[in-house]
């Protein structure tokens, strides 16, 4: 099955009005991608970014979203309002926040299914410690956020996995193309007994964790890397660019 690539870059806690110029910088650098980008900003810039995106092949994605639609919780923000926002996209379950903020995969399905009701498409990330690695236990706790974060009402439009190993992100090691391979292949054949073959196979898997402009072809030969989810690589355009050119050419 051929799969749309996805470049998606994560700013993370990063960005002021004046990172705009990057994303307009992206515009004018991809008119016409071969494959989909996304930009998921920090929620100020949301508005100004889905502004800038409007009539771009970009689409711009919020970092993280409360379950419930509206409510009495002080400084979330809910899927609905992502949406208003001009998102079409919400990572939910990075490991930062599951770390930083206690998510467990039950609290991240809620928020997937939250964001599927407003029309939002899930990219659920997932991933093992260095110490989980180490313990050969990577496949069981991959295993186990599948299946407790991911939403039975999972398509293939409206949900995407990373697998993000936590020993990787922002720290510039990578796990070998064998490792990632080993990881991927996994979550499809888990995506594919779960939702039968064509969700199964229709999910977009993406690889996230130090992908940057030097790794970033050799990570894409992977048979079920359908992307990338970019941290630090994506704040600036002269370093997206290469990854995005590079999974073009994957594709
Ligand atoms: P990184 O982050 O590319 O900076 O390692 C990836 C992520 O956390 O999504």
């Amino acid at each position: 099955m051929s799969r749309r690539k996805l470049a998606a870059g994560n700013w993370k806690m990063n960005g002021t009005r004046a990172a705009l110029s990057e994303l307009q910088a992206l515009v004018s650098a991809h008119p016409d991608p071969s494959v989909d980008i996304l930009i998921c900003p920090p929620s100020t810039l949301l508005r100004d970014a889905a502004a800038l995106a409007d009539t771009a092949p970009l689409d711009i994605g919020g970092q993280d979203c409360h379950s419930e639609a509206t409510g009495a919780h002080t400084g979330d923000i809910s899927a609905p309002m992502l949406t208003d926002a001009g998102a079409t996209h919400v990572i939910l379950g990075h490991s930062e926040r599951r770390e930083n903020h206690n998510e467990s995969s039950e609290l991240v399905r809620a928020k997937a299914r939250a964001a599927h009701a407003a029309g939002l498409t899930a990219i659920i990330c997932l991933g093992e410690s260095l110490s989980e690695r180490e313990a050969a236990n990577t496949l069981d706790i991959i295993a186990g956020q599948l299946s407790s974060s991911v939403p039975d009402a999972t398509t293939a439009v409206n949900t995407v996995i990373a697998y993000e190993p936590i020993w990787a992100i922002g720290t510039g090691l990578t796990p070998t193309v064998a490792q990632i391979d080993e990881v991927h292949d996994f979550i499809r054949t888990r995506l594919i007994t779960r939702f039968g073959p064509d969700i199964g196979n229709g999910v977009r898997l993406l690889y996230g964790g130090s992908v940057k402009p030097s790794n970033a072809a050799e990570i894409f030969e992977t048979d079920n890397v359908d992307g990338a989810l970019v941290g630090g690589a994506s704040l600036k355009q002269s370093d997206f660019s290469p990854i995005i050119k590079a999974l073009e050419e994957s594709a």
